[in-house]
This record gives structure tokens, sequence and C-alpha cells, in this order.
């Protein structure tokens, strides 16, 4: 009898499981009340000599025990593996997430987006590979125009296939294909081949704006660049325009603002004139609108363009703009 228990005991011993029904059957095989290996063994007890009774009953006690044991310990370990064990104090504050920052670039842009959308402009985006028609040739440019020098633009394939170097191809794109009245704005990212310092690089960001109609004049062009660098730059902004070329203009400008930073006294920003350059605009040249199929004596518009990284360095006060492109964690974590 006794041996018979300690088969027993090693059987147990040597048992494994994590299924939960195997944990449970090993335990109905040992434990029923009716027909358990370790009822019955208890049940003959009364039938042990009396002298063999204690050994047979420490042995006996050892079997459930060791059959408890077993049970307990491999239904924990089967439950846990199915869901996580809490082992930490749930009253504990949480880990926080570490959030991103947005780019100030982007920060700016959406800004000017929203600040145009509040009057109607909506926005579109043309290719940034462009060909030299979309980048040149409807926009005026004469065909020995320097801007399209070998210096100022990165070709992907020459003699047409370019690099755009200014948001302008967009108002080609958006006129080619829709009738006026046309209220656009043109975010994205331009490309110049120049060398990359504190004040240049070769990739940068522009905002065009376009607004075609009948009847659009420079007045227009005046009120919406002035509502504008209100919003932008705050309600005691002046503006003042001054005579500009560009191919496709007519008359073009460019647009001053007062200096943010000494609100017009003079200070090291604006280079102690009182002004800040921030955008070049004008009246759509008829040319332009003829070559995209849009009658010029019918509609007139006119346009603008800025660059973002410029802007946004007056705003926040950055001085180097290659610290936009260099992802240094200490720069971007100022802005939220
Ligand atoms: N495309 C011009 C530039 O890159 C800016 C501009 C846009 C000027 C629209 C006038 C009208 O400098």
């Amino acid at each position: 009898m006794i041996e018979n228990i300690k088969q027993h005991i090693s059987d147990v011993e040597n048992f494994f499981s994590d299924k939960i029904e195997e944990i449970e059957e090993f335990r109905i095989k040992y434990m029923s009340k009716k027909g358990g290996i370790v009822t019955n063994l208890f049940n003959e007890f009364r039938n042990i000599p009396i002298e063999s009774k204690k050994e047979f009953g420490q042995f006996l006690n050892d079997l459930k025990k060791i059959v408890e044991e077993k049970v307990d310990n491999l239904k924990t370990k089967a439950e846990d593996k199915g869901s996580e064990k809490i082992d930490f104090d749930l009253s504990l504050p949480g880990d926080s997430n570490a959030l991103g920052t947005r780019h100030p670039i982007s920060i700016v842009r959406n800004q000017i987006i929203e600040i145009f959308s509040r009057i109607g402009f909506t926005v579109s985006e043309g290719p940034e590979i462009e060909d030299d028609w979309h980048n040149f040739s409807a926009l005026n440019f004469p065909a020995e125009h320097p801007a399209r020098d070998m210096q100022d633009t990165f070709f992907i394939q020459k003699p047409d296939i370019l690099l755009r170097t200014h948001t302008s191809n967009g108002q080609i794109r958006v006129m080619e294909t829709q009738k006026p009245p046309v209220r656009i704005i043109v975010p994205g990212r331009v490309f110049r081949n120049e060398a990359v310092s504190a004040r240049a690089h070769c990739i940068f960001h522009q905002i065009e704006g376009l607004y075609i109609d009948k009847n659009v004049s420079f007045a227009d062009l005046k009120q919406t660049l002035m509502y504008f660098a209100k919003e932008f730059f705050g309600e005691e902004t002046k503006i003042r325009l001054r005579p500009s070329y560009f191919p496709f203009t007519e008359p073009s400008a460019e647009m001053d603002v007062s200096c943010s930073i000494c609100g017009g006294k003079g200070c090291n920003v604006c280079k102690y004139t009182g002004w800040l350059e921030v955008l070049g605009c004008g009246m759509v040249d008829p040319n332009v609108l003829e070559s995209c199929n849009i009658d010029s004596k019918e509609y007139t518009g006119f346009a603008f363009g800025m660059g973002i990284e410029r802007i946004t360095m007056l705003k926040f006060g950055i001085n180097d703009l290659r610290l936009y492109f260099e992802n240094d964690l200490r720069f971007l974590r100022q802005f939220s």
C-alpha cells in the first residue's frame, strides 16, 4: 500500500500541463469525492492494520497536500499566461506618452492657410517635379531669362524636367483646369541651386496666392495683403509696397511689413530700417492668363508668393535657416 502511495506521489510530482482543462482532469482524477485516487485511499484507511496506520496516514496526507499544491501552482501559471499579471500599483500615475511637436514651418504654414481660408481661399498643390512650361514658359519667362540657368535650377532631365523653383507653377496648374473665378493658395516645397548658409537653403517652402475674377484690381491685392499682415503679425502692423519685377506679374511689387520685433523703431532684425521684406506680388500678367486660355480682356487677377522659412524666422526669432532641417530635438521641442 505504502509503495502504491509513493508511486502516486512521484506521478503527481512529474505531472505538468499549462492547459486549464488538463489540470482540472488531473484534479478530478485524484481528488474527486467519487472515485478519486486520494478519496479511495482515505476510504481504505480503516482497513489498514493498526500498526501501519500512522505511516500510511502520513504518506496519504503528503499525497493529498502535493496534489493540492500541484493543482494550485499549475492553475495560477496557466491563468497568468492568458492574461498579463498585474504586478504593479494601479493607483500610481501613468507613464505619459511623449508626444512630438509640430515643426515650426508646419505651424506657420497651417496658420497662413487658416488666415486665407477665412476669406475664401482654398488649398491647391502643384507637383515638385515640374516641366519648363509650368515653372517658366507659361509664367512669361523669356527664353533667355537667367532664372532658367543651371545655377538656379535643379534639372532632372535637361532641358525640360526640373525641380520647381517656386510655387508659381501652382498658378498655371490651376488655371489650366479651372475656369475663373479662382481663389487659391498653394503651399509647398521649392528647390534652388544655392549654397547653404544661415540665410539661404537649397530647399525651402513657399505659399503662393492667386485670385482671378472679373474686375480684380490692385486695391484688392493691397487690401488682401493688409488683412493677412494684420492677422499674422498683429493688428498694429503696417505694410508698404515697393515696385519690383517678376515676369508673371505687371505691375509687380514687394511687400514689407513694419518690424514686428521693434514695432518699426529700428533694430538689428530689420537692420534699423523699421521694415521687413516678406513677399512678392503683383497683378497677373495678361500673357500668363492667355497661356492658360483665360481671356485677359474679361478677367484680371493678382498673385503673391512668400517664403515660409523667412516669415517663420520673423515670427519665432529664428536666426539660422539650417536649423529647420537639422532635426535637432532641442530646437524642435521649443514649438508646440
Ligand atoms: N514666385 C516668386 C518668387 O519665388 C514670388 C511671387 C509669386 C511674385 C507670385 C509675384 C507673384 O520669388
